[in-house]
């Protein structure tokens, strides 16, 4: 029987640091589930002040929870199984993990149509979109045909569950900025997929950085902004450099206008926002609102105007954490 649900899920277009929150929510749960993406993910975490990188394996391995990659991910077998190793190399229970039987395989085929046809789209190349696609065609594999049974997921889920999203809402097929998307639901509704009633949600925690930030393309980051001095200081400072890919990203302003919107749509009820250390180590305060740069002279001062606009619109948003420390965050909401 499952008591509630909480997401957390990404409010911008991924790297907003939902690694760090889910680690830090993960001992609350009974379990922690990912629902959609693959490898193109990347989830940094420091466990006692070591850091570690996943990809597919949900955060819950670090706290000793079951793991589960639900029917709606797709698996690269062999970045899995090195996954898997480096962990179990690092002490934690591998055990934990498990792979619905439903959730996709994707095959080298894929990953050469994506680096061959799907460069011009910033993809990662994973080949997340074609597995995806031999999927919608109904003739993909699947993790009951491709993998011993040890791994495969019973489908049961009980007492508090955690889904970890992975990429975020301005990524989602039918809500982000089409074609410069992923090709999974990254909107916390796609949660329902692992197979539970929506009624169980309890907390959708959208997770926000308290700048943007956008890896590959997209007509919204034009590349004009690697010339700005002060958003390449941003970079250098945030470490903005694809967890995946390792590329540079684009760096812009808070644009408000889309974090309302990303708010609203996905139906967010905590609002956490990220990397505050980062804008206070170089000292500029800006955003953009209704399409217009706005300055403050402080962080302080940001964040009170942040809260105003959010608070201000029709939204479910309970409370706003501003966060700043790369290394973790002592808080919980199940208490
Ligand atoms: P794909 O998911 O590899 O097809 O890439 C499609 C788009 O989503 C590209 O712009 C990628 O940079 C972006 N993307 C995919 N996964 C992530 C992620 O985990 N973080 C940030 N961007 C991502
Ligand atoms: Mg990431």
């Amino acid at each position: 029987m499952i008591d509630f649900i909480d997401i957390v899920y990404g409010l911008a277009w991924g790297d907003e640091g939902k690694g760090k929150i889910s680690n830090a929510l993960a001992k609350d749960y009974n379990y922690v589930c990912r629902w959609n993406g693959g490898p193109n993910a990347g989830h940094t975490v420091y466990v006692n002040g070591t850091k570690f990188k996943t990809h597919i394996i949900p955060s819950g391995i670090f706290a000793g929870k079951p793991s589960i990659i639900g029917p709606g991910c797709v698996i690269n077998i062999e970045k899995f199984f090195e996954e898997i190793r480096g962990l179990r190399a690092a002490g934690f229970d591998t055990s934990l993990v498990k792979i619905s039987p439903n959730a996709h395989i994707i095959t080298e085929n894929h990953i050469e149509y994506d680096k061959e046809h799907l460069a011009h789209l910033g993809t990662t190349s994973q080949g997340i979109a074609p597995c995806y696609s031999d999927k919608m065609l109904r003739r993909g594999r699947r993790a009951i045909e491709m993998m011993e049974s040890q791994w495969i997921w019973d489908g049961v889920l009980s007492g508090s569950v955690l889904c970890e999203g992975a990429q975020s809402v301005w990524l989602d097929i039918d809500h982000g900025d089409y074609p410069f998307v992923t090709s999974s639901t990254t909107m916390p509704y796609g949660a329902c997929s692992l197979g539970f009633s929506p009624k169980k949600i309890e907390r959708l925690i959208g997770v926000a950085k308290i700048y943007d930030t956008k890896s590959g393309v997209d007509p919204l980051f034009p590349e004009t902004l690697w010339d700005d001095p002060v958003l390449d200081q941003i970079i250098q400072q945030g470490g903005e450099f694809g967890t995946t890919t390792g590329r540079k990203r684009l760096v812009n302003w808070l644009n408000l206008d889309k974090l309302i919107d990303a708010i609203r749509i996905s139906g967010c009820t905590n609002l956490i926002i990220n990397k505050c250390d980062v804008l206070n180590k170089i000292g500029v305060f800006k955003v953009i609102h209704e399409g217009k740069l706005v300055e403050f002279p402080d962080l302080t001062k940001m964040n009170d105007y942040i809260d105003d606009v959010v608070f201000e619109q029709e939204s479910d948003v309970e409370d706003i954490i501003y966060s700043g420390s790369p290394e973790g965050l002592e808080f919980n909401y199940t208490k």
